[in-house]
């Protein structure tokens, strides 16, 4: 007999996405001629099409292919070394961040990557999570058991909820030195959903928090490229301390606009150790990680590593710079939409996600389907990122600029 992980019970209905998919093709079958006008501002999925760069570079690694000289089978699990070199050298080292090209580890999307890190971590570990926050964090750690069951307010039992509300500007504080201390932690910013951006002194304060209580910071970054404010950190690693108490995610996806493609990065500092179960002895993460890559992974594909490499090329960078500028300008003009319908508007300066309150006493699902219902927009509700989520609503500026400027309208027009 084959007994199945009852953990998956526990999880809510649906993955937020899906939920809202199926939420959004029933509204479109009811309706067909609104769905004609249907704009989606749901999922943080890029519209643009990959940089010429990127596109050349696929072209050459696929004539590669046809070459017995250069043809490549199976290649190194953690990584080509060209990517690897490129991602240390330009992401951190040119920036003066102290990081080895053999502390990259290479994979195909930050979200694996944030389930796939549980299998190196004990599950006694007692784990914060920001809420709300993209809800990976929380759903992985569920089906790895690591939670009892959820209340009826969503909450898991034996996972630590750091709330991101407006009095904190929606970057949650580390835990009081009176409470008990969490083993890992999980940060993301620019922040999804809220576009919040942790300063440098927010950040000093985790990683001192870290260092203090032997907490793991899971720092995800996949949004990083669109912090505009050069004061702002876009590393971990940018704080002292950091390469002894933090992992870091980054990902291709919402920079060269890889989110077909499937291109991402994990950084793990060789210096980084756990406990054992015992706490008796240190173990580096970074060689249980290469053990677990090379069992459990054959590497994303040479000829995706060499589209990844080419955003690093100065015409891959230009043609990068150029797709944020185009996303952030929505995201202006999505913020105005917002802020003129008369709704309170945050996030959106330094990430693509803008982060609104729905008018007083409607809920995030209600706004929702008013949304799709009246102005014909997908948005996401707040609550899909946790139960501090309640009473707001995410518009992704992933779309074109027609289509912002459509939606802009559509907002304002419901006062
Ligand atoms: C989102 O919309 O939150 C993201 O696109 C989801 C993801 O990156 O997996």
């Amino acid at each position: 007999m084959a007994f199945f992980n009852e953990n998956y019970r526990k999880l809510k209905a649906g993955y937020l996405f899906p939920e809202i998919a199926r939420r959004v093709n029933a509204f479109c079958e009811a309706n067909p001629k609104r769905a004609e006008r249907l704009i989606r501002c749901g999922i943080g999925d890029v519209t643009e099409p990959l940089p010429s760069a990127v596109i050349a570079a696929l072209h050459r690694a696929v004539d590669e292919q046809a070459n017995r000289a250069l043809f490549r089978g199976y290649g190194p699990e953690q990584g080509y070394p060209f990517l690897r070199a490129a991602i240390a050298e330009i992401d951190y080292r040119a920036r003066g961040i102290d990081v080895a090209d053999d502390e990259i580890f290479v994979s195909d999307g930050s979200k694996c990557d944030c389930g796939n890190i549980l299998d190196i971590l004990g599950h006694q570990n007692y784990v914060g999570v920001p809420d709300p926050v993209y809800p990976v964090y929380v759903d992985t750690n569920v089906m790895a058991g690591h939670t009892g069951a959820a209340s009826s307010s969503g909450a898991y039992e034996g996972i630590c909820y750091l709330t991101g509300n407006e009095a904190n500007g929606f970057v949650p504080e580390p835990p009081a030195a009176t409470a008990k201390p969490l083993d890992v932690a999980y940060l993301c910013f620019p922040n999804n959903p809220t576009g919040a951006v942790a300063s440098r002194e927010r950040l000093r304060a985790w990683v001192d928090y870290a260092l203090a209580n032997d907490t793991l910071l899971l720092f995800d970054a996949a949004y990083e490229a669109y912090v505009r404010e050069p004061s702002l950190p876009r590393s971990i690693y940018e704080i002292h301390g950091a390469r002894r108490c933090a992992i870091e995610f980054r990902s291709f996806s919402k920079n060269g606009g890889f989110t077909g493609l499937r291109c991402a990065f994990i950084v793990i500092p060789k210096e980084l150790t756990a406990r054992t179960g015992d706490g008796g002895a240190r173990v580096p993460l970074h060689g249980l990680w290469a053990r677990r890559m090379s069992t459990k992974f054959n590497g994303v594909s040479y000829i995706v590593q060499r589209a990844a490499e080419a955003i690093y090329s100065p015409e891959g960078r230009a043609q990068v710079s150029a797709l944020i500028a185009l996303y952030m300008e929505n995201a202006a003009i999505l913020r105005r939409g917002a802020a003129e319908a008369g709704l309170r508007v945050f996030g959106g300066e330094n990430a693509p996600y803008i982060w609104v309150a729905t008018p007083a006493g409607v809920g995030s699902w209600e706004f929702f389907d008013k949304m799709l219902r009246e102005a014909n927009v997908v948005i996401t509700p707040g609550s899909g990122f946790g139960a501090a989520g309640e009473g707001y609503f995410r518009i992704s500026a992933f779309n074109s600029r027609e289509n912002a400027i459509e939606v802009a309208r559509r907002l304002s027009a419901l006062r």
